[in-house]
């Protein structure tokens, strides 16, 4: 009989089973001829179970176990006894079957690598067999958290009293924010379908029709440039909802994490979440999503050094917005110059001008900046940023932001470099980045652009700023931060037609192009918008956080590399040029 349906998963027996006639189906783990005993381990989903023979006593089984081969598919039916040497490390460690029949369901070839957790196969092999990848058990036990997400995440909405909506794929391109991709209309040739960045419009759309709670876990597409924590494709957590204010909103999202982080790790989460606004994180941390999970806090010195002997520093203090500021790399004196310049490159990389620094390293100050200080000036340094002996000041001198984020990109490498991130690495810190500018200065496009998206609601307090100063105008907006990650986004949005005709003025469209582009949203603006806001937590991000593991690709199930690309069935792909005569198509020589 070429296949006899299992009685139990390979991940079930116990000792309690012991002397029942079981049958098992799955993958060949590993098989192992000892002479006097045959053992086959047997894998599925659910665990392993290793199974006998007994040469001496069935000879014609052991005969035809020698055709075995790692990865083949088999039945295994036998009775189910104590171990000799029992395993304590698996769950089905204390029983084997001594097998008495068994059946080859289906042979395969020698895998292109091993399937083991450890397996030293580069990721550009194992993604070109996904399949094989995926029955390494570390990455099925991913797949299952991240199912038990889907579950927590559609249970607790539903007790919330939310409505999941499935919003359309095929939409308008409304180009703002990432690039689109685009998909050919073939009924109305020249004409394009965008997929959807995020389905903010609809959800915002859906309040206006009175539904005031919304979710839905939703795919979304963005063209933009891939890293560990991006996807072109990825997974939101879309929530809208009327008639609230951003604290609900927050609470709402803190209460979803706890109990996500309690059903999935049985971890206990603190709520309330500790809440900053952009400009304090920016300014004590260097990052608009700094990871809390230790300190190496930033230390302003402008108006130490302002009017110092150093050009390096008055010139930056003198400009718009100028700001000197320092990390103390706590212990980091012993750095060494080829150190120190390994640093300057990387806040290089961020856009610093350069990077200077001053060691106190035995009693002694030693920096190539420290004969244009006066002592008062030194003095004051160590006394702002708490220097101790072995401490390694790093400064920059730049436009506030630029600052600020080359310390913070700096703060997160010397993190790395002494070690912290590992001490810190089975810890959790959750907060809120509130407070975001609404605009910032795009020099490409010369015009202001959405720090959010241009759905979003300025303060109230700000507004008086809108027309002179629009750069300092603050945003109703929310992002939770885990571990430095920016895990979910969102904002109180607009609901009067006249503000965000206003706000698509601030941003440079002219009336037709706001029309053209968003003239739907324009018009349901006029006939009763409830007052809304929402979220989107990255529900990759989530399970990535949750699984331990800094690589997306590690927790969907067909990912794409960084280069856009679907090594298994090698996408994107040409397309034969009746395809494309019959989309209107000419590809560009
Ligand atoms: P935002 O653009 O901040 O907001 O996206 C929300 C969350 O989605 C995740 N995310 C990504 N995850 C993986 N790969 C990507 N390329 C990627 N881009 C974003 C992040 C992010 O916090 N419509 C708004 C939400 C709102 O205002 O309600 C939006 O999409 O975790
Ligand atoms: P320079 O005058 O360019 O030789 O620089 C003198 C010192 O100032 C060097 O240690 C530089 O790395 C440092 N430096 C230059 N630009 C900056 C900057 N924007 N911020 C901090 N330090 C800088």
């Amino acid at each position: 009989m070429l296949f006899r349906k299992r009685t139990h998963t390979c991940g079930e027996l116990r000792a309690e089973h012991s002397d029942s006639t079981v049958t098992i189906n799955g993958w060949v783990q590993s098989h192992r001829n000892m002479g006097g005993l045959m053992f086959i381990d047997l894998r599925d989903r659910y665990g392993i179970t290793q199974a006998v023979i007994l040469p001496e006593s069935a000879p014609e089984l052991a005969e035809k176990a020698k055709e075995i081969r790692s990865e083949f598919v088999l039945w295994i039916s036998g009775k189910v006894r104590m171990r000799e040497n029992p395993n304590k490390t698996i769950p089905t460690g204390l029983i084997e079957i001594l097998v008495e029949e068994f059946e080859i369901i289906n042979k395969s070839e020698v895998p292109p690598f091993e399937i083991t957790p450890d397996t030293k196969a580069g990721e550009e092999l194992r993604l070109t067999y996904r399949y094989l990848d995926m029955r390494r058990p570390d990455l099925q036990k991913k797949f299952i958290l991240r199912n038990k997400l889907y579950q927590t995440t559609h249970a607790y909405f539903a007790e919330h009293n939310f409505l999941e909506f499935e919003t359309p794929i095929l939409t308008k391109s409304t180009p703002e924010g990432a690039r689109d991709y685009l998909v050919p209309s073939r009924v109305h040739k020249g004409n394009f379908y965008a997929l959807p960045q995020s389905p903010q419009l609809y959800k915002q759309i859906l309040m206006m029709s009175g539904f005031d709670r919304y979710m839905q876990i939703v795919k979304c597409f963005r063209d933009e440039d891939l890293r560990a924590d991006r996807q072109p494709e990825f997974t939101q957590i879309d929530v809208e909802m009327s008639f609230i204010e951003q604290e609900d909103i927050l609470t709402l999202a803190e209460n979803f994490i706890a109990r996500a982080w309690k059903e999935i790790l049985g971890i206990e989460v603190q709520t309330p979440f500790r809440r900053m606004t952009f400009k304090e994180a920016m300014t004590r941390y260097g990052s608009d999503k700094p990871d809390l999970r230790y300190d190496l806090e930033l230390t302003d010195i402008t108006h130490v050094v302002k009017e110092s002997g150093f050009s390096v520093f008055t010139t930056a203090a003198s400009k718009k917005d100028g700001r000197i500021a320092l990390l103390n790399a706590k212990g980091c004196a012993d750095f060494s110059r080829k150190q120190l310049d390994e640093l300057t490159d990387y806040a290089k990389k961020y856009g610093a001008g350069g990077l200077a620094w001053i060691k106190f390293i035995d009693g002694t100050i030693n920096s190539p900046i420290a004969k244009f200080l006066t002592e008062e000036e030194m003095n004051a340094i160590f006394l702002n940023s708490k220097a101790v002996d072995g401490d390694l000041l790093l400064i920059a001198a730049d436009e506030w932001e630029r600052c600020f984020t080359v310390l913070g990109a700096l703060r997160t490498e010397i993190a790395r470099r002494i070690g912290i991130l590992d001490q810190v690495k089975n810890s959790f810190s959750f907060h809120w980045v509130v407070e975001f500018p609404l605009l910032e200065y795009s020099p490409e496009e010369n015009r202001y652009v959405a720090r959010h998206h241009p759905f979003t609601a300025p303060m109230i307090e700000d507004l008086p700023l809108l027309d002179a100063s629009p750069e300092y105008v603050r945003a109703q907006t929310h992002d939770l931060i885990i571990n430095g990650y920016e895990v979910a986004g969102g904002s109180i949005r607009i609901h009067q037609n006249m503000v965000q005709q206003r706000m698509f003025d601030l941003i440079g469209l002219t009336k037709e192009e706001a029309d053209q582009k968003f003239g739907f949203l324009l018009n349901a603006l006029k006939f009763g918008a409830p007052p809304h806001g929402g979220i989107a937590f990255g529900f990759d991000r989530l399970v990535m956080l949750l699984a331990g593991t800094d690589n997306i690709r590690e927790v969907i199930a067909f990912p794409k590399t960084t280069s856009a690309l679907s090594l298994m069935d090698g996408c994107p792909s040409e397309v034969v040029d009746s395809q494309l005569r019959e989309l209107g198509i000419a590809l560009r020589k």
